[in-house]
């Protein structure tokens, strides 16, 4: 059999024949690049996923245990500065490196490049956000006095608008030869009758397939390997999208690293029980990151005597793994999330449709399912006007103004 008559035979075999009649009116080299799409496809994953949009998903939340957190506060002088020590020798030893998740498609932010690329209204010629990260790093770099290896990574969607850009900025000074980019995996789009959409460039409509992906990529684009050849042991990785994120934070590194855990993460305080941000916590022998959308009310209202929420510490996304501990979740499975989101499509007369509301499933792994490989974890309590000031939303909440306003606010006092 040709490949494709073989292409064809999945398609009917998994009733996606619509993309034959399309296949058959395109010309020869769209043709042999969605022959190319559709060889390269796990159907068989795709079947189980299609199923499970219809399912109902059950959450387990027998058992659940808030973890305690280390608030910087209660610490005294020395025990801070002794935790710090060991944070520094980490770094200026080179055995740190942090990980940019930049794959991401910005949907609510409605910015058609790279979420790095998008301008922020500061200072007086304005910062785009991977300016803000490189500054971050470079200001690291000064005070320990080493060059901290940065990784980005992207996905097929946005890789070479990202590369571009960061060309064109010259990296924003950071020298470039630590600066190293690689792409995670897409997944396809289905619509509400669970068939697969075509793309503008007339493939099949694939999209990232969630910062989840990244510990598959690491490995799997020798990203892992090219660590353990610098001597990296500590892995921070965080988003593109908090412009107040620390880059370095040897308080972070110093406590997972006396704690002896393999994970450590940075966490504030959820404001209040239905605030839309996951929580991390324990169950049984594992640790999780219960979704907002996950944790009913009575839950997430429970309170200690002083007001404070028991499952209080929010997920933002500041994350350090010991490089052993990547290697082992690179090798796990993560499962997907199903997301229903706006994409823009070809139809079947051929015209391009940008629908006003959601009309795709997508499929995603979250970054922070791979804490269920463990059953520690060290958690830092940040401060929301120091370590969080998210762009998610063009309006609303976590918009480029409020996030600005923080950064204005923090800059000011720790000039
Ligand atoms: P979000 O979940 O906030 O998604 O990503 P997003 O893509 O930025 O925005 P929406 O939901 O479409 O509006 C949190 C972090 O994870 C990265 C993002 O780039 C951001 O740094 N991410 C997300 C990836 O790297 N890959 C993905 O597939 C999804």
């Amino acid at each position: 059999m040709n490949r494709y008559d073989e292409a064809k035979k999945l398609l009917r075999k998994y009733k996606q024949s619509h993309i034959i009649d399309f296949m058959e009116k395109q010309k020869d080299s769209i043709k042999e690049k969605l022959i190319d799409q559709v060889l390269s496809l796990d159907f068989e994953e795709l079947e189980l996923l299609k199923k499970k949009i219809y399912e109902e998903i059950y959450v387990d939340l027998e058992e659940l245990q808030p973890i305690k957190s280390v608030k910087p506060n209660e610490l005294s002088k020395e025990e801070r500065k002794e935790i710090e020590k060991i944070g520094e020798e980490i770094i200026k030893n080179n055995k740190y490196a942090v990980v940019t998740t930049a794959g991401g498609q910005g949907t609510r932010l409605g910015h058609n490049m790279p979420k790095g690329t998008y301008k922020l209204d500061i200072g007086e010629e304005g910062k785009y956000l991977f300016e803000i990260l490189a500054e971050a790093l470079f200001n690291a770099n000064k005070e320990y006095g080493i060059t901290i290896p940065w990784y980005i990574m992207t996905s097929e969607e946005n890789n070479k608008d990202t590369i571009d850009f960061l060309e064109e900025h010259s990296y924003f000074h950071y020298p470039k030869e630590y600066v190293m980019v690689f792409v995670q995996n897409s997944m396809p789009l289905m619509d509400e009758d669970r068939k697969l959409l075509i793309g503008k460039n007339g493939l099949i409509k694939t999209a990232s397939n969630g910062n989840g992906d990244i510990f598959y990529s690491m490995n799997d684009k020798k990203v892992i390997e090219d660590m353990e050849k610098r001597g990296i042991e500590w892995v921070f990785i965080s988003s593109v999208d908090n412009i107040l994120l620390k880059m370095a934070d040897i308080l972070l590194i110093g406590m997972t690293v006396k704690n002896g855990t393999q994970l450590g993460t940075k966490t504030v305080l959820k404001e209040y029980p239905e605030e839309k941000v996951g929580v991390v916590c324990k169950q049984r022998n594992q640790i999780k990151v219960i979704e907002y959308t996950e944790m009913p009310n009575d839950i997430a209202k429970i309170a200690y005597d002083n007001g404070e929420l028991v499952f209080g510490e929010s997920h933002i996304n500041c994350n350090l793994f010991n490089i052993n501990a990547l290697k082992k979740i690179s090798k796990e499975k993560l499962n997907y999330h199903i997301a229903f989101k706006k994409a823009n499509y070809i139809d079947e007369n051929g015209s391009y449709i940008m629908p006003e509301k959601p009309n795709a499933y997508k499929f995603e792994k979250f970054l922070a399912d791979a804490f269920n490989f463990f059953d520690d974890i060290s958690i830092l309590r940040g401060k929301r006007e120091e370590d969080f000031a998210p762009i998610k939303n063009l309006t609303g909440v976590d918009t480029p103004e409020t996030a600005k306003k923080l950064y204005e606010n923090y800059w000011r006092k720790n000039k």
